[in-house]
């Protein structure tokens, strides 16, 4: 792909993004052959070999070259991650025709994607890093705004989206608690290309999401999910029962939690901000694994289908949305 003009020939412009235990070879091509764009995070494979073989089996499925369905990889780029450099080279045999990058500076892997034909897109939380990944050359930014589930970002919507348009004319994708097609309609009118959907695809049949996992996405709402820097060091959002199920409790702890009611008393608004100050180094729960992330979007979750019935639902949301505006 040189060009974005495959988001026109989707079924609807939604990418199904990257996520952390849950993604997987099936979620990816099921999403691509839905006319979505699938993708999944370098790191859900434990070893190189798992990484080629997981890479084979989606350019099986969904071709590769010109004609291969839009599928997308996303790599962390930093020295934190010691695989980096090894997974780029995985990427540079397979030539995923989009590849997402988290952290650091993107510009190397912005050249060696082009010199295969691939776009390279970047998730960013501020304005700051958007203006360093457009001066490194990526052809999308992916807004990662408030509510979206794994590491968030602060901003509304509403905010970034126009910020960024007015110096970007790239491909703006946008996440964050978006799981209905009314909500991808709605980034569309802001000014963005495509939405982002994490959260909305760990309840689906093809995702390795456990039933546990998929049952608490069913039985909560916004108020359910808690904010916090807790758990990995960044903020983060996290399903309260999966907390208190690991011995955590978010609404009580240490001298911060302390400090943090007395504030609750007398400013009502910080609520939401000191439910970050918890304690957490008693806990053996595993993040992620037993810690479950999930976006605001849950509200709208009601059901386990597959991402083919799920993209259906998705676009009949879209288009009844459409017609009540227009
Ligand atoms: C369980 C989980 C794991 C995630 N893991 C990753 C990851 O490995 N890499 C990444 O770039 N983003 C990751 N994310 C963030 C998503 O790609 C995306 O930004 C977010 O899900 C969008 O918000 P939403 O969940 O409200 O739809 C993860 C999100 C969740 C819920």
């Amino acid at each position: 792909m040189t060009n974005q003009n495959y988001i026109d020939q989707l079924r609807l412009p939604i990418i199904q993004s990257p996520m952390f235990i849950v993604s997987n070879a099936r979620l990816v091509i099921a999403s691509s052959k839905a006319g979505i764009v699938g993708s999944f995070p370098t790191a859900n494979c434990r070893t190189l070999e798992a990484l080629d073989q997981e890479f084979t089996e989606i350019t099986q499925a969904l071709g590769s070259g010109k004609d291969a369905l839009p599928w997308a990889v996303n790599i962390i780029v930093s020295k934190m991650y010691a695989r980096s450099n090894d997974d780029i080279e995985l990427i540079l045999k397979h030539k995923p025709p989009i590849v997402i990058t988290s952290l650091g500076n993107p510009k190397e892997v912005v050249s060696k994607v082009h010199e295969y034909g691939g776009l390279v897109y970047s998730d960013v939380i501020n304005l700051y890093h958007s203006k360093k990944a457009i001066s490194a050359g990526v052809d999308g930014l992916i807004l990662v705004c408030n509510g979206a589930g794994g590491h968030t970002g602060d901003l509304s919507p509403f905010a970034f989206i126009s910020e960024v348009r007015s110096i970007f004319d790239g491909t703006i994708i946008v996440g964050g608690s978006i799981s209905s097609g009314d909500a991808v309609l709605a980034i569309k009118a802001l000014g963005a290309d495509m939405a982002y959907m994490g959260t909305r695809f760990i309840a689906t049949e093809e995702s390795d999401a456990t039933e546990d996992y998929k049952q608490m996405i069913l039985n909560a709402s916004a108020n359910d999910i808690i904010k916090s820097n807790k758990i990995t060091g960044v903020n983060g959002n996290w399903l309260e029962q999966s907390l208190n199920n690991a011995g955590i409790n978010p609404n009580a702890g240490g001298i911060q939690s302390t400090i943090s009611n007395f504030k609750k008393m007398i400013m009502p608004f910080i609520k939401q901000k000191l439910k970050v100050d918890f304690d957490v180094s008693k806990a053996s729960a595993k993040r992620w694994k037993d810690i479950f992330s999930a976006g605001q979007g849950v509200g709208s979750i009601s059901n386990v289908p597959s991402v083919e019935d799920l993209v259906l639902e998705l676009e009949q949301q879209y288009k009844e949305s459409k017609n009540r505006i227009s």
